[in-house]
């Protein structure tokens, strides 16, 4: 390509699966593509879209309809949507919104310099939602310098099928990525100075399952531990039916294996969890928990957790509030039940009226919010490692990272910090975050 890059913006919605996806959109493109911050000044404008809740697909729409009046003001600008959002809607999306360039799918990323170019040479808008048979990514090779985390994806799509769940229609089948590519894409963000590494599927102890030339999860994780410069791994989500004891041996022996784990319960009573079609009961997610908790007495726990699935009773939710309690939760991430196209629970009798929902989510909010604090409380005076990722939302003025456990902690410090490791000692407990001194530092530091 010759002359200057045109801009691309790229307005990310959803999961950690799509932050990973828009990276790699920016990649491929990056031929002739450099990204901006400004999306006003964008030759190309991308929205990576999510479905997981009515709400999440309501922006999408939203953003559109404003998107419009730039698009007027700016008719050269090229608008794309990819994601859940355009593989669910395909063509209808492109009906529905007139101008719009580019509906991409969730496996269309690697196809994107080519829909580009067809949507430059004719004029028409470019509809792709096809399915790929294999998932393949060639190793990531380059970050921005002082990252010090990095997410890699090692599994797409999903085969579980819960009944409240969109996502197995508009991520496709469970495909795992080669363990090679994988491993040496982790050794590249190690190679650049990063630090910690976050492993991202729908479920990821199923990684390798039905590939026989693949590792398993456990090993994979063994393998990874190894390489020299990881100080922190993690992975996301695991799913409480596939979590294996060899898996909960993992947190006993890898040193880099951070002491977190998100494990989403989504309800406390066996009646709703079957008709999830979740695959495990209240007993089994808590032996679980107790296992984990034997061999890593020191592991944050947190959980997803929804309210309001069709025929849950007061008594239902009444098991959820004590699960919370008896785990207890460090945190968790709680959301109204949301009907979703195609899936069975959506068609369920006994769907709850929405102010129940909302009543149920108030009081599911206040007994987390109490233990997030009193997990928050433990932690004060006690001296821990941070990996700073940049400057603080709230104040400028002070560094922000996160703990092993993945508590948010904020504190005084110099702008060289980014991306490393620092001692720190926690003096403030707050409802999001927590405050501390790094140690080292003179006076207000
Ligand atoms: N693969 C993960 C979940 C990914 S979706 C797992 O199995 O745990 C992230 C969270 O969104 C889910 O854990 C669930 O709590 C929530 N969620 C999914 N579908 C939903 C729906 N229809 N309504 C409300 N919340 C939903
Ligand atoms: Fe959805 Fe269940 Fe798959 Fe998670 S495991 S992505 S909740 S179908
Ligand atoms: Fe949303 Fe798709 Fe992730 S539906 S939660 S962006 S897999």
């Amino acid at each position: 390509m010759t002359g200057p890059k045109k801009r691309l913006y790229i307005k990310t919605y959803g999961c950690q699966m799509n932050v990973y996806d828009s990276e790699l959109m920016a990649q491929v493109l990056s031929a002739d593509y450099t990204l901006t911050t400004q999306p006003e000044d964008a030759d190309l404008y991308l929205i990576n879209t999510c479905s997981i809740r009515a709400k999440s697909e309501e922006k999408v729409h939203s953003l559109l309809g404003r998107l419009r009046f730039l698009k007027k003001r700016r008719p050269q600008m090229l608008i794309g949507v990819g994601g859940c959002v355009a593989q669910q809607e395909g063509e209808r999306l492109r009906q529905r919104v007139p101008h719009l360039d580019l509906v991409f799918g969730t496996h269309g990323i690697y196809r994107l310099p080519e829909m580009l170019r067809q949507v430059e040479d004719g004029g028409a808008p470019v509809v792709d939602t096809d399915y790929v048979e294999q998932f393949q990514i060639p190793p990531r090779r380059h970050w921005p310098p002082g990252q010090g985390k990095a997410l890699v994806t090692i599994m797409q799509g999903c085969n579980n099928f819960c009944t409240y769940c969109v996502v197995p229609y508009v991520r496709g089948p469970e495909m795992s990525r080669p363990s090679g590519e994988i491993i040496q894409e982790v050794q590249n963000f190690l190679a650049s100075g990063g630090r910690e590494v976050t492993l991202l599927g729908q479920n990821v102890n199923s990684y390798g399952r039905g590939c026989p030339e693949s590792l398993s999860f456990p090993q994979l994780l063994r393998e990874l531990a190894a390489l020299p410069g990881l100080a922190r791994l993690r992975f996301t989500t695991s799913h409480p039916r596939d979590l294996s004891a060899e898996l909960i041996q993992c947190f006993a022996e890898l040193p880099a294996l951070c002491e977190h784990i998100h494990l989403p319960v989504q309800s406390g009573s066996s009646r709703i969890l079957s008709r999830m079609k979740r695959g495990y009961n209240r007993d089994d997610y808590l032996q679980r928990v107790r296992q984990l908790q034997a061999v890593c007495p020191e592991i944050a726990i947190t959980t997803d957790l929804i309210v309001g699935f069709p025929g849950e009773t007061e008594e239902d939710f009444q098991e959820t509030l004590s699960l919370m309690q008896e785990v207890p939760f460090d945190n968790a991430f709680y959301f109204k039940y949301s009907p979703r196209p195609q899936t069975r629970a959506a068609t369920f009798p006994g769907q709850i009226a929405e102010s129940i929902k909302a009543a149920r989510l108030a009081r599911l909010k206040e007994i987390q919010d109490r233990l997030t604090r009193a997990s928050h409380q433990r932690l004060v005076g006690q001296i821990k490692e941070v990996l700073v990722e940049g400057r603080s939302k709230q104040s400028t003025s002070q560094l922000s990272g996160r703990l092993r456990s993945n508590q948010v902690v904020n504190f005084t410090g110099s702008q060289e910090l980014i991306g490393r490791l620092v001692q720190v000692r926690i003096e403030q407990a707050c409802q999001h975050s927590l405050g501390g001194r790094a140690l080292g530092c003179a006076g207000s530091c």
